[in-house]
């Protein structure tokens, strides 16, 4: 007897039970009134006392082992069982949706102004050569004006750094496509500076050029008035001050009124009202000339801004170092700005 039982435990677990015909089947066969196992322990009361000693624990197992493959399909059955499995009564777990950083959002309000008026995207690598980043720019090595923007080389080699600014991607353009051409390029870039709120070592920046015949200072004075327009309203006053870039000649910095009305705009304009949005000027006929445009035939403007500092404007934000840290919190408030 003690064989047979350990046969039939072989038995039950080599058997797969996979639907409710096959579970009903194997009930019959081993648990019902008159299944295998109740069989056995009708014969069971007939053993000798040695016998039964040694029979009693393998009968046990035995009707453990069918029980737990009974079982099984059951939990099974449970799960799989889509109608058993969700519950649609049940309130919907809380997702809280995502949303375009700030920076992005003010990088694309940007682009959408320029777009409109027929400029290009384009772009360039963030790790640049000394050419690209300086010396077409007017800048030859030892120039004092590459003291402007504080350089992070890269490892012994001084002829690779990380871009100051994107008016490399603007010389990249000039060597590979004559004018006319009407690019933006937005973009990191990097400079080593102490970080503060109001600086960091890296930022983000877009700049524009526009190159054919005849172009004037007074179109680019157009172009930066409909562009601040654009961004800031129609009623944005602007002036324009004389100030000096290497690769532009006239060069002019744009401020924008910004008023006097609270504590914080007195702080963020030194108390004179107006703040610096971007630096712009015509092409220096230098900067042409190491791109092989003819600087007779042709000129141009070209004009540079800082996304971090318009995103601190539109949503008044008074520390740079935020929109890096990239705390929930911070970020959650520009859900549903423009
Ligand atoms: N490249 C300048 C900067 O990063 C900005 C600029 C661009 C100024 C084009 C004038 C013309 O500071």
């Amino acid at each position: 007897m003690e064989d047979k039982i350990h046969k039939y435990i072989d038995d039950i677990n080599n058997i797969i039970i996979s639907n409710n015909e096959e579970a009903a089947d194997f009930y019959k066969k081993y648990l019902s009134k008159k299944g295998l196992v109740n069989q056995l322990f009708q014969d069971f009361k007939n053993l000798t006392i040695e016998k039964k000693k040694e029979c009693g624990p393998v009968l046990n197992k035995l009707k453990k082992t069918a029980i737990e493959k009974a079982n099984i399909f059951k939990n099974k059955k449970s799960i799989s069982t889509e109608e058993d499995a969700i519950d649609f009564t049940l309130p919907s777990g809380y997702s809280s949706p995502g949303s375009a950083h700030p920076l992005s959002k003010v990088q694309s309000r940007i682009i959408n102004i320029f777009e409109r008026v027929g400029f290009n995207l384009s772009s360039g690598p963030e790790i640049e050569d000394d050419w690209h980043n300086f010396s077409a720019l007017n800048m030859p090595k030892h120039h004092p004006a590459r003291d402007m923007q504080d350089t992070f080389f890269i490892s012994i080699d001084p002829d690779t750094l990380l871009r100051t600014h994107t008016s490399s991607v603007q010389i990249r353009y000039m060597e590979t496509a004559p004018p006319p051409i009407r690019i933006i390029s937005p973009g990191r870039v990097y400079r080593k500076e102490d970080i503060s709120a109001r600086a960091h070592c890296l930022f983000h920046q877009i700049e524009g050029l526009y190159i054919d015949k005849g172009v004037a200072f007074s179109d680019l004075k157009t172009m930066v008035i409909y562009f601040l327009k654009s961004l800031f309203g129609d009623s944005v006053q602007t002036r324009f001050r004389p100030s000096f870039f290497p690769f532009t000649e006239p060069s002019a910095e744009v401020d924008i009124y910004w008023g006097l009305k609270t504590e914080a705009d007195y702080r963020i304009t030194k108390g004179t009202g107006w703040l610096e949005i971007m630096g712009c000027g015509m092409i220096d006929p230098n900067v042409l000339k190491n791109v092989n445009i003819d600087h007779k035939e042709y000129s141009g403007f070209a004009f540079g801004l800082g996304i971090e500092r318009i995103a601190m404007l539109l949503y008044q934000v008074d520390d740079l170092r935020l929109f890096f840290e990239n705390d929930i919190r911070f970020l959650k408030q520009f859900q549903g700005a423009k």
